[in-house]
């Protein structure tokens, strides 16, 4: 198991899961309003720390750091670009350059500016023009940033919106949604098809002015459920992948590269995806712990999307348990290691996560190579950065 010279070896962060008190976006809010949310607070500080968390990553032997610029801080109000927030971002990209970590950057990671979400979010008529000119300001900082990821898993995206409809359909509370966890780990609506057309819509036209003013290879992060057909199955297992993935996949046909995120497996049976039984093996998301779900995703993305490079940008387990995340993670690679000698092209694995972050409403399912105390906010270097970051610099699992 060797991985080729120039692979990408990092990790990967979302801003709102890290940064702490992004008082303007709507997940903000949303951790205020529903019951029995964790709300996210400082989260890890990283607005103010990402330097020790950056050289961290880099003293361990990793070579690339993704992370995300927020909206909500870039826009806080329609119209209104923050220049010290833009230029908060460029200190992080150069910092990154200066440390030898290629920076991934993302420019959505599920929430969006309080004032987005209020005046419709996706489904309100200009919410693609609306994403274009926050990206437009955004590329203005990109320069020397040779991977940009549009929108982070606009699947799931489009299924937290279907999941938030129905809710409101029903006794409308207000903000009621599901998180990650929920809805990961149940049987879920399909994301809801006009938002998945408005998203696509947004990626194509993001992508687009991306590729004319930054150098950037551009493309999108779709989550890969590695769902499986129970016997007979098939057709319905085509179904169901075609709108909770594959229409999100083909539409990454033309772009630069796919992100693939990868957590676990599903099967399909016929009634639809079957939740993850329960089992003492669940990770702390309470989903299966299926390392070969890592092999089963690249390939099917490779195959849908007719050959469009491969970047791993999410892939790890919540566990406290930090044996059992070298374990998971020296077996996905083997798996990926394993895809690859087949043919398909992937350009590198970014674990997620950097740190134990805010996993969308819970504190509990602690997925980082690095350990966060919530009230010093001092780091602890896990074994699993250090044993990543030894793969890294060996080019093949020690
Ligand atoms: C998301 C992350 C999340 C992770 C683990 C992905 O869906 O992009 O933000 O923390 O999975 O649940």
């Amino acid at each position: 198991m060797t991985f080729p010279d120039g692979f990408l070896w990092g990790a990967a962060t979302a801003p709102h899961q890290i940064e702490g008190n992004n008082v303007n976006s709507d997940w903000w809010v949303r951790e205020h309003r529903v019951p029995g949310m964790e709300r996210s607070g400082d989260a890890a500080d990283s607005y103010h720390r990402y330097p020790e968390d950056m050289r961290l990553l880099a003293e361990a032997g990793l070579n690339s750091y993704r992370f995300g610029i927020e909206w909500a801080r870039v826009e806080p109000s329609p119209g209104h670009v923050s220049h010290a927030a833009l230029a908060h971002y460029r200190r992080m990209i150069d910092t990154a350059l200066g440390l030898g970590l290629t920076p991934v950057v993302t420019l959505h990671h599920f929430t969006n500016p309080l004032w987005f979400s209020e005046a419709g979010g996706w489904l309100a008529e200009d919410a693609s023009e609306r994403f274009a000119a926050y990206a437009r300001a955004a590329a203005t900082i990109l320069e020397g940033v040779p991977w940009i990821c549009t929108i982070n898993e606009p699947n799931m995206l489009g299924l937290m919106v279907a999941m938030g409809r129905q809710a409101q359909a029903g006794q409308s509370p207000e903000w009621s949604s599901p998180t990650v966890e929920d809805v990961r780990r149940s049987v879920l609506p399909a994301p809801d098809p006009e938002v998945g057309r408005r998203l696509v819509e947004a990626h194509h036209a993001v992508r687009d002015l991306l590729r004319q003013h930054t150098d950037a290879r551009v493309g999108w992060t779709v989550a890969n459920n590695a769902f499986t057909a129970t016997p007979g199955n098939e057709d319905r297992l085509r179904e169901e992948r075609y709108v909770r993935e594959d229409l999100y996949l083909e539409a990454a046909r033309e772009d630069d590269f796919v992100g693939v995120q990868s957590y676990s497996s599903q099967a399909v049976d016929e009634h639809g995806v079957v939740p993850h039984p329960p089992s003492p093996d669940n990770t702390l998301t309470g989903v299966a712990y299926r390392p070969d779900a890592l092999g089963l995703a690249v390939r099917h993305t490779w195959e849908t999307t007719g050959g469009v490079p491969v970047l791993v940008t999410e892939n790890g387990i919540a566990t406290a348990d930090d044996t059992r995340r070298i374990a998971y993670t020296r077996e996905a690679l083997g798996h990926l290691s394993a895809a690859m000698a087949e043919g398909v092209d992937v350009r590198g694995y970014l674990h997620w996560s950097a740190l134990d972050n805010f996993e969308w409403g819970h504190w509990k399912p602690t997925f980082g190579l690095i350990g966060v105390d919530r009230e010093t906010f001092e780091r602890s270097p896990k074994p699993s950065l250090a044993w990543l970051g030894r793969t890294a610099r060996a080019g093949t699992p020690t």
